[in-house]
């Protein structure tokens, strides 16, 4: 790992600088697949954030239901304040941070990241948050620890989706330590510099870009530091289906849907399907973590 992520894509550049650096990623991303060819505007189009509106009314969030309008009708009934997140496990500084203490330090920043859905819809997100592996420094690692696991909160009160059994509560995520030390992987604490709306996972919610979205758990209440593989909601539900690891790859299909192309939310132009990338665009900055493992077996 080379330090910290260089972020050249921000939604607050004037458009024609971030059209051309958006551009030139993606031109050098879809050179191995073909693509190239691509009228160069409809490239750019294709990695412009999608708008507020699109990225808080199209959403998964089963605790308030599995509709995707269910989370904006139904997440305000959510309480964000106070909040406090349980560190515990293999760290230095166990304990119960309220969120304060757990921004404490943290460089926020904004990052511009392509997002993947396993049902092949997608989005670009103009998040705001901080390096998950900064705060992992700042609670401190203990050398046997090997993955980190994540919990959301569980609330049925506030959270209507938890008062029946859609699934095995709560919602539960796991990364590898390296996953979750690399510096793409993220904390997002808000979207377009504004806090965090409910329905995408307030005050806290995990963001690794290449990865299909269900790893990125929600409304984070517990980070705990195993050494043992963690269990992950959706590998608990359907391990035929849904892999630990879930990494964005256009040639592991999932059973039920192809992983070859996807189409972006709110996609005019771009509503026809485009060609998914290996680790959805990312390929180059995470590829090593992967190294000499069959990814159609750890899927
Ligand atoms: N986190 C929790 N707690 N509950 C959920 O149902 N859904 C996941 C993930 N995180 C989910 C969750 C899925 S399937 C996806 S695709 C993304 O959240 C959706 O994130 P978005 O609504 O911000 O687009």
């Amino acid at each position: 790992m080379s330090g910290r992520w260089k972020n050249d894509l921000k939604y607050s550049d004037v458009t024609p600088k971030a059209d051309y650096l958006n551009r030139r990623e993606i031109m050098a991303g879809l050179a191995g697949v073909g693509l190239a060819t691509l009228a160069g505007p409809a490239v750019a189009e294709a990695f412009k954030p999608n708008t507020l509106e699109e990225i808080t009314s199209y959403n998964n969030f089963y605790e308030f239901g599995t509709g995707k309008d269910d989370p904006a009708k139904h997440a305000h009934s959510l309480t964000t304040d106070p909040w406090s997140v349980q560190i515990d496990g293999l760290v230095e500084n166990p304990g119960d941070y309220s969120l304060a203490d757990v921004l404490d330090g943290m460089e926020i920043e904004e990052r511009v990241y392509r997002f993947r859905c396993v049902e092949a819809w997608s989005m670009v997100v103009p998040w705001n948050g901080f390096e998950l592996g900064d705060l992992l420094a700042k609670v401190g690692v203990k050398p046997e620890a090997k993955y980190v696991y994540f919990e959301t909160l569980v609330r049925p009160e506030e959270m209507p989706g938890q008062r029946r059994a859609i699934l095995d509560w709560p919602y539960r995520e796991g990364l590898r330590l390296d996953e979750a030390m690399h510096p793409l992987t993220m904390i997002a604490t808000g979207i377009y510099g504004e806090t965090l709306p409910k329905q995408n996972g307030a005050p806290l919610r995990l963001v690794v870009p290449w990865k299909y979205g269900f790893k990125s758990i929600k409304s984070i209440v517990r980070i705990s530091l195993m050494d043992k593989q963690p269990e992950a909601t959706w590998n608990m539900q359907n391990a035929r289906e849904y892999g630990f690891y879930s990494n964005v790859n256009p040639s592991v299909d999932h059973p039920r849907w192809s992983q070859a192309t996807e189409r972006r939310v709110g996609g005019g132009l771009f509503s026809k399907r485009v060609p998914t990338l290996m680790f959805n665009g990312y390929e180059e900055q995470v590829a090593g973590l992967y190294a000499g493992m069959d990814l159609s077996k750890l899927f």
